[in-house]
């Protein structure tokens, strides 16, 4: 019996589109009878058989608790859990495996470093800079932050095509600025933030750099070791994973230097009545008994987008984004926002339907079998700055294709119908 989960033999599989999506069986379902065209892989992606398969074989032949135990099964299921964060530490490139630390999703990962680094390491006045184009979870704990500790947060404004105003963020980030905490991707309007510049600039005033990758990790090649950040948060789930686990990955230095996030079994050295001393990273930050099987999952979700190569999917989101900006702005009543360079951004298309408001539209695309998001997509200051309540999102991934664009725009034009608009 092998113990690594899908084996990864490094080979690359072509970017067949058709053997790809016969691997999500969820795609084959049907909407109210009509086949099912899901759009909102920014929220959540479908998961393939592959880890489907994996989490049931955890289940079935291994479950054991972790790291206590001298018996089979124990030590099956720690191997299968050390061996999954290898592999995912490989996957973003990180050169000791114990530099990833397993959470519950990106925002636990942003909140354990708010924790853990922000409240050891900052003092009142110190400057925090993020974007106006986050998501709440990488505004919302560097604002509890500053309630708290009295540190001053900062935002790089967006210009009105959505992407960032870089001379402001050459004006913002200065001596003052401790830590640089940014998006590499907007999951509400799909900018590509251009972290070659930013990055540098907030090291050259000794900043820390945290990286929210919810949106980057799952869509193109993350290499740790020429991102020249120092924390990259990601969420499994988004990424063809379980929902639960998450991670943080952060260098050595930084994550030994930092307390515990939260106290309790597996995360101790040594406890008396009077005090403790800590396990080593990432033991350190692992209180618990941690979402073990959702980890082995995430490690065959990685294998996945191994085998097909970050590039090519990288490659095929540009293919669709592209081709979803052409066919969209045909359709009577679609506006569109954010950067309309399909190079600029991820696989995310939001927009709005003139006069219809988009939580309609959602609700009519379902009908259409068409899965989009509504709403203000965690990222208020976005919506704010657009001046709209709200969006409609269409966003993309490796499974998708060009025909469901199509349905989209088909169902758009039915809902500009359904709602006697348009003439
Ligand atoms: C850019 C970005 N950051 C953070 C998050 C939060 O991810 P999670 O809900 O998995 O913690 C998301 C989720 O949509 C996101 O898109």
């Amino acid at each position: 019996m092998t113990l690594t989960a899908t084996p990864d033999s490094g080979a690359r599989l072509p970017f067949d589109i058709t053997r790809i999506r016969r691997d999500f069986p969820i795609l084959k379902r049907e909407i109210g009878g009509v086949p099912l065209v899901y759009l909102d892989n920014a929220a959540t992606s479908q998961k393939p058989v592959q880890v489907i398969a994996e989490l049931t074989r955890f289940y079935r032949d291994h479950n054991a608790n972790i790291h206590r135990g001298v018996h089979t099964l124990s030590v099956e299921s720690t191997d299968l859990y050390e061996g999954a964060r290898a592999r995912i530490g490989a996957f973003i490139g990180a050169t000791d495996p114990h530099e990833v630390v397993f959470t519950r999703n990106t925002t636990e990962s942003i909140n354990l470093v708010a924790h853990a680094w922000g409240r050891k390491f900052l003092q009142a006045g110190d400057e925090v800079v993020v974007t106006e184009i986050e998501h709440h979870s990488n505004i919302v704990p560097w604002q509890m932050l500053r309630d708290e500790r009295g540190i001053v947060l900062k935002y790089i404004p967006m210009l009105p095509d959505g992407t960032l105003d870089l001379d402001e963020a050459r004006r913002i980030i200065g001596p003052k600025t401790k830590l640089l905490s940014i998006t590499a991707m907007s999951n509400a309007l799909g900018t590509i933030v251009p972290l070659e510049v930013l990055i540098p600039l907030a090291k050259a005033h000794g900043a820390t750099v945290l990286v929210d990758g919810a949106q980057s990790v799952p869509h193109m090649a993350v290499d740790v070791r020429t991102l020249g950040a120092d924390f990259l948060a990601f969420s499994g789930h988004k990424m063809l994973g379980p929902t639960g686990i998450g991670v943080l990955w952060g260098r050595m230095a930084l994550l030994d230097a930092m307390d515990p996030f939260m106290g309790g079994g597996d995360m101790i050295l040594n406890v008396n009545m009077e005090r403790s001393t800590w396990a080593d990273v990432p033991a350190k930050f692992e209180a618990g008994t941690p979402n073990i099987a959702d980890a082995i999952g995430l490690g065959a979700a990685v294998d996945y987008l191994s085998a097909l190569g970050m590039d090519e999917v990288r490659r095929h989101e540009i293919e669709i984004t592209d081709y979803a900006l052409r066919r969209l702005a045909d359709v009577p009543g679609v506006s569109i926002f954010g950067p309309m360079d399909a190079q600029q951004r991820g696989g995310v298309v939001s927009f709005e339907l003139e006069g219809i408001h988009p939580h309609d539209v959602g609700q009519v695309l379902d009908t259409h079998g068409v899965a989009i998001r509504t709403g203000h997509h965690c990222a208020q200051p976005v919506m704010a700055a657009l001046n709209v309540p709200a969006t409609a999102r269409a966003s993309f991934y490796l499974y998708n294709t060009t025909s469901e664009v199509d349905a989209l725009a088909s169902a758009l034009e039915a809902t500009t119908k359904f709602f006697g608009m348009g003439g």
